[in-house]
């Protein structure tokens, strides 16, 4: 199974510290273990050469037990081996053991590894089955013999291993603490990288969409001669020109907001000035010939509707700068009960149906504007429905919330038009709006009143059924904060 790498920096960055320390100890390890051997080596190849093959002629004269002849241990190493060879054939070997000698036996595999070392004067290692492994030597005695000399080098490995153990316990420790050191210092070096982070989640969570937004402030410690430094100032840089380009932003909404309630204000006098001379000379004794006569009606109409028209983008840009709406307690009920009886006396071709809770609900708010909401959903399902068409009206509660739901049975939204239905200028049949007086505000006004008031519109609609519901926050009777605090109290000057 292949394990995985670290997923983070911090993991990668630690995770490769200490790899490469250990790849450092092992060549370490591996180069003072092979000096240490070597030098050992030739250590004992001078001891060999130094002795010469004076041991192994000696064993010349093992056979005779006299004494001056016996096998000469003096001087030699405990477990000196000592061998001679005539014409190839091993004739006496032994090994030095408490300062006595010891004929050793051998098998044919070390006669014949005898037999090959070298008559050059120097080291070569030898494995013997029943002493181990040997450094030997082997020279020419005098009577063309050969004389080979051999110490253990088990000593040898032993000092190595003993080496390889220390070191590799050292080296354990030593990755060990570089392991906790390096992920602590990882840690703290990476720290500006995670402020990084947080500061631009923080942005990323902020609601950039609309509207004034306070930015978060430059990153304090932007080092631009540190990696982390530099990815900070460029976030810091980032971040100087988005808050930029966010306040410039605003300052246009803001710009367009005033001008759009300025110019519909602006508007509002010339309308009623052009509507009131219309009806005065309307008014006119004296005959008025058809056409003239026609041509007024036709100014007055026009005015009323723009008089309407103009009073809609007022609303909408005193929404839009969350200019306060009234703030009083009022009675739902009875104003869906007015806005149900107005609907049925312009409509009395359509079936207006009232579905009312026993007890009265009230919210705090305009009375005003949410009348004009409730108003133009009834209007909608009173024009954009053909007359038989059933039109319910019902008012609810639920926890917090009052529910108003005006639900026909009429041909339903466009599917295209339905998703932004609640948008400005936004109607089905734009040519005929011209005629019918539709502007595509009516539901925009009820959205923006809605929310003004901390509540929701919402649609569905298809053939045979389109449902509008609003939901306003129920009033809390001992408390009037009902609604949004940014459209809090008076006075309106509208
Ligand atoms: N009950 C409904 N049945 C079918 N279509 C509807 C209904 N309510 C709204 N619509 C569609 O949604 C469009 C937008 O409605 P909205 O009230 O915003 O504008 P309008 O009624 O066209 O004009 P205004 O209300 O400003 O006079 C309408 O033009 C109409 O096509
Ligand atoms: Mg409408």
């Amino acid at each position: 199974m292949r394990r995985p790498l670290p997923r983070t920096l911090r993991g990668q960055l630690t995770a490769g510290l200490v790899a490469l320390l250990a790849l450092a100890c092992l060549a370490v390890g591996i180069t003072t273990a092979l000096a240490l051997r070597g030098f050992l080596i030739g250590r004992l190849d001078e001891q060999l050469a130094a002795s010469g093959g004076r041991f192994a002629a000696s064993l010349e004269h093992e056979a005779r037990p006299d004494a001056d002849n016996r096998p000469d241990t003096r001087g030699q190493a405990e477990r000196t081996f000592g061998a001679r060879l005539l014409n190839g054939t091993t004739t006496q070997a032994a090994v030095v053991h408490e300062a006595t000698v010891r004929t050793v036996r051998l098998t044919a595999a070390d006669r014949r590894a005898l037999a090959d070392v070298p008559m050059d004067g120097h080291g070569h290692s030898l494995h013997l089955s029943a002493l181990g492994t040997y450094r030997v030597t082997a020279v020419e005695g005098d009577d063309q013999d050969v004389m080979i000399t051999g110490l253990p080098l088990h000593p040898v490995e032993e000092t190595v291993h003993r080496l390889e153990g220390v070191e590799a316990g050292l080296f354990g420790v030593a990755l060990l603490a570089t392991g906790v050191a390096g992920a602590l210092w990882v840690r703290i070096s990476l720290r500006p990288l995670q402020r990084v982070t947080a500061r631009a989640a923080e942005v990323a969570g902020l609601p950039l969409a609309s509207g004034e937004i306070a930015m978060p402030g430059p990153l304090p410690d932007a080092d631009p001669r540190t990696e982390v430094g530099k990815l900070g100032s460029a976030l810091n840089h980032m971040l100087g020109h988005v808050e930029d380009a966010l306040t410039r932003r605003h300052t246009s909404e803001e710009r367009l907001r005033h001008f759009a309630a300025d110019a519909s204000h602006e508007l509002r006098t010339p309308v009623a000035n052009i509507r009131g001379h219309a009806e005065l000379a309307l008014r006119h004794r004296g005959p008025v010939p058809a056409e003239v006569r026609h041509a007024l009606e036709r100014i007055g109409g026009e005015s009323q509707r723009m008089t309407r028209l103009v009073d809609d983008l007022l609303l909408l840009a005193r929404l839009d700068a969350g200019r306060p709406l009234e703030h009083e307690p009022l009675d739902l009920t009875l104003l869906i009960l007015n806005a149900t009886d107005d609907a049925r006396a312009a409509a009395p071709g359509h079936r207006w149906l009232l579905d009312l809770p026993e007890e009265p609900v009230s919210v705090t708010g305009d009375a005003h504007r949410l009348q004009q909401a409730i108003g133009n959903l009834l209007a909608n399902a009173r024009t954009h429905t053909p007359p038989g068409t059933e039109v319910t009206v019902t008012l609810g509660r639920a926890e917090h919330m009052v529910r108003v739901d005006v639900v026909d049975n009429g041909p339903g939204i466009p599917a295209d038009l339905l998703p932004e239905v609640f948008g400005r200028f936004v109607r089905a049949d734009v040519a005929r709006s011209r005629t019918t007086g539709s502007t595509g505000l009516g539901l925009a006004i009820v959205h923006a009143v809605v929310t003004a008031h901390g509540g929701t519109a919402t649609v569905t609609s298809a053939p045979g059924r389109t449902a509008f519901r609003l939901t306003l926050p129920a009033r809390v009777p001992e408390s009037d904060d009902g609604i949004d605090p940014g459209h809090a109290p008076p006075p309106t000057n509208s």
